[in-house]
């Protein structure tokens, strides 16, 4: 345990939890590294700013997005997919900091994946109230890599459901610093995250920010 800036106290005690065959859930696995992730990201995000994208349906998302690496996750009218270049700058998207690069090889690692080099990540930045709705990580070319995904800022609950979208979800609080990863016969898994509640942590005030890394191309 940590105390934190406003005297409580932040478990940064790393565990490994079992969520499914392929899924694992590695407490406060970035926790360390926080502090260093989020101040490249900033240098990310001046580059390629947080905006809220439009659903194929043409709902605005409330979560707002931004990406690094060689490619990007969009949605707009025409639909999901990946690009190359930031369709607001037309600019390629700034690269996947290394010490992110890192965290993401060495939490594949951990989950049983070795060899993971991914080459998209996808930033979401959830207010209070912001969710994510039940989804498939699916515009991936291949499955065959993990998706690595890695929670900080203030806490969400992530809902892992089955292989079919009416499935029953397993419900898991995450914090700061927790990492999930999921691969081989849990790729494919419907996840969600529930609205948030409003809170504050030191790092990222009422924010919480997820980056969700992918082998896309
Ligand atoms: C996602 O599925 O893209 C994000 C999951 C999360 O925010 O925890
Ligand atoms: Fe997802």
């Amino acid at each position: 345990m940590t105390p934190d800036l406003f005297g409580g106290l932040e478990d940064t005690t790393q565990r490994v939890e079992a969520l499914a065959a392929g899924a694992v859930v590695l407490r406060a696995f970035a926790a360390a590294d926080a502090h260093a992730l989020l101040g490249a990201l900033a240098t990310v995000t001046a580059r390629a700013p947080f905006r809220h994208m439009e659903t194929p349906g043409g709902f605005r998302m409330s979560v707002a997005m931004s990406n690094c690496g060689a490619l990007g996750w969009v949605s707009d009218r025409r639909g999901y997919r990946y690009a190359a270049r930031d369709p607001d700058s037309d600019e390629a998207w700034p690269s996947i900091p290394p010490c992110l690069l890192r965290l993401a090889g060495d939490a594949a690692v951990q989950a049983g994946f070795p060899g993971f080099v991914p080459d998209a990540c996808l930033i979401n930045r959830y207010a209070p109230g912001t969710r994510l709705s039940l989804h498939q990580d699916r515009n991936e070319r291949d499955f065959s890599a993990p998706i690595v995904s890695v929670s900080l800022g203030i806490p969400a609950v992530f809902l892992f459901g089955g292989l079919q979208r009416g499935d029953r979800s397993l419900r898991i609080p995450l914090f700061h610093g927790d990492v999930v990863v999921w691969g081989g016969p849990a790729r494919l898994r419907f996840h969600s995250v529930l609205p948030l509640k409003e809170a504050s942590h030191p790092l990222t005030g009422e924010y919480r920010v997820n980056l969700t890394l992918r082998k896309a191309g």
